[in-house]
């Protein structure tokens, strides 16, 4: 990864090299690359980017990617943007026709300087969303050796013809953006299969603890909830999301006759309840991309005045993932019923993490909470 000043330098002395259009390309796929090495992109950011890219670029009205959606033969606009408008999300057409079709066909990129003489184009999606295709580039987008689907770029801004540089700046961004998407999607694939994954798991640890059904599932829904209320990034509401739905998962090693019983726990249960948070850290750590999760879970007993553990860490040296999981973890284990008490009230709740707020718990972390489950904050 290059750093920004580094690319800033090297911008600097490519500028007396390269036309200026160059660099805004060599920019653009800088970070198309970046967004493809970010494993918490989102296919449609990937694709927005891209199209962006090839508008700029070429200096065009608009851009589209059509992608082939689970080896079949239909090509599906996976995004497009102005003046074409997200209205052609819904779209498909058949891979084998059309100007796309021909694309795909001969895997050459294309001009077409005019579509009303080209007998390959299709007048159909142009009339269905009001927008006039004068002229078009379009390209393969080629992964290895399969098409993906291609790219196209409609309409000079100008009102000129599309030439031989253009061509070639769309031939250029299609192999990077092939890559880049490919890479989204796989990633996307791998993160589904994570969570799904992760939540067999997070139901396992509840099923074996018959005194907290659900409370993993519960305790990652309000600790995101309280995330996007602080307006975490992305990415960290993926670690969020991870880290609190297994965040006892070290209990997976304690007895059943110590998490599930019914009266107080005598001091060496105790102790060996305290091991949960290291076991399930170590746990985790071994499974890739669950190494910042493992660091939430290992401190999600921690408490914000210095007297958690199992280092009780104080303050800001908890990270916030973690004492925002302390907080929906005590918000729910308040408001469910337990063998030996009843369910408090959501108001009596408010008022204990509101009391607690700056002492057990983080005061930023219970505000997110509070703001992200629409609870009156007020309640003293
Ligand atoms: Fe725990």
């Amino acid at each position: 990864m290059v750093h920004s000043l580094e690319r800033t330098k090297q911008n600097k002395l490519l500028t007396g090299l390269v036309a200026h259009d160059n660099i805004t390309r060599l920019e653009l796929l800088y970070e198309v690359n970046k967004k493809a090495e970010n494993s918490a992109t989102r296919l449609q950011d990937m694709l927005e980017q891209v199209i962006t890219m090839s508008r700029e670029v070429v200096n065009a009205e608009a851009a589209l990617v059509l992608l082939f959606q689970d080896y079949g033969n239909e090509l599906y606009y996976e995004m497009t943007n102005s003046p074409v408008g997200r209205t052609l999300r819904q779209e498909k057409m058949n891979g084998q026709y059309g100007i796309a079709g021909q694309v795909v066909h001969t895997n050459q990129p294309l001009i077409v300087h005019d579509v009303s003489r080209n007998s390959n184009f299709h007048q159909a999606i142009d009339e269905a969303i009001g927008f006039v295709t004068k002229s078009l580039v379009c390209a393969p987008l080629n992964v290895k050796h399969k098409t993906i689907g291609v790219i196209e770029i409609l309409n000079k801004r100008d009102g000129s013809v599309f030439d031989e540089q253009d061509l070639k700046a769309v031939a250029s961004i299609a192999n990077t953006a092939a890559m880049a998407i490919e890479n989204t999607q796989t990633q996307q694939s791998l993160l589904e299969a994570y969570r799904s994954t992760i939540m067999a798991m997070a139901a396992t640890i509840d099923a074996k603890d018959r005194l907290t059904q659900g409370h993993s599932e519960r305790v990652m829904e309000y600790s995101l909830k309280a995330g996007s209320a602080l307006s975490i990034s992305n990415e960290e509401a993926q670690v969020l999301e991870y880290a609190s739905a297994l965040h006892d998962v070290g209990k997976i090693v304690i007895d059943a006759g110590i998490l599930g019983k019914p009266g107080p726990l005598t001091p060496g249960e105790w102790e060996i309840m305290h091991t949960h948070p290291s076991v399930g850290a170590k746990l985790l750590k071994e499974i890739p991309c669950m190494e910042r999760a493992a660091e939430l879970v290992l401190r999600h007993h921690e408490r914000y005045d210095g007297t958690g553990y199992p280092d009780r860490l104080r303050g800001e040296a908890i990270p916030l993932g973690a004492r925002i999981i302390a907080a929906a973890e005590a918000f729910d284990t308040m408001t469910t019923d337990r063998p030996y008490r009843s369910a408090l009230s959501i108001d009596a709740a408010v008022k204990e993490l509101n009391k607690c707020a700056g002492k057990q718990f983080c005061p930023i972390a219970v505000e997110g909470l509070l703001a992200g489950l629409h609870l009156d904050k007020s309640k003293k």
